[in-house]
């Protein structure tokens, strides 16, 4: 297996910092609560946390496809819900990559019901030629071309999440 770098370390920290002042200047004045999907989003999230100026909550989902493999398949649930109320609250899901758009559009589906005051997402990486279901994010960190990658919380069979830059696996 090799590995090729795709985002390093400086170039990933800038884009959170541009991602959370575009966030922190949405949001001005409220309070925001960040649902961080498990595992993947945990090294994003706790950068993205403290780069918001502003108060925040934090709490994580973790959602499982049926079936295993690199592809997702068609269905999910939840293996770990949220554990507070989301109703009327400004709430914005963070997630690592957006690939099929399985998950997310099922997420958001869920926690619209939950009657947050409004519900975004902000994911750091997009492949939107993955696609199977249309599905746009809020604030994309970087869009990138169809490949596997790891590092910076992203993992191959559990490896490689604590990685400080991105790379391409082969
Ligand atoms: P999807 O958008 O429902 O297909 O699911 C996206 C999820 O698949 C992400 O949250 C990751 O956990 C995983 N995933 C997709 N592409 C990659 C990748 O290139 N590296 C690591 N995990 C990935
Ligand atoms: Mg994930």
């Amino acid at each position: 297996m090799t590995m090729k770098l795709l985002l390093s370390e400086k170039r990933i920290q800038q884009r959170v910092g541009d991602l959370a002042r575009q966030i922190s200047k949405d949001f001005a004045g409220r309070e925001l609560l960040l649902v961080g999907i498990l595992k993947g989003a945990f090294i994003f999230m706790a950068d993205l946390a403290r780069k918001i100026k502003g108060p925040v909550k934090i709490d994580f989902v973790r959602v499982a496809s049926y079936g295993s493999g690199t592809c997702s398949s068609g269905k999910i649930r939840f293996t770990k819900d949220i554990e507070v109320s989301l109703k009327g609250k400004d709430v914005l899901i963070v997630e690592d990559i957006i690939d099929t758009g399985v998950t997310l559009k099922f997420l958001r589906r869920c926690l619209r019901a939950r009657r947050p005051r409004s519900l975004a997402v902000v994911t750091l990486l997009d492949k939107p030629s993955r696609r199977k279901v249309p599905f746009q994010a809020d604030y994309t960190g970087f869009q990138i071309p169809d490949h596997f990658v790891v590092g910076y919380g992203l993992d191959c069979a559990e490896e490689y999440r604590n990685l400080r830059g991105i790379y391409i696996v082969k």
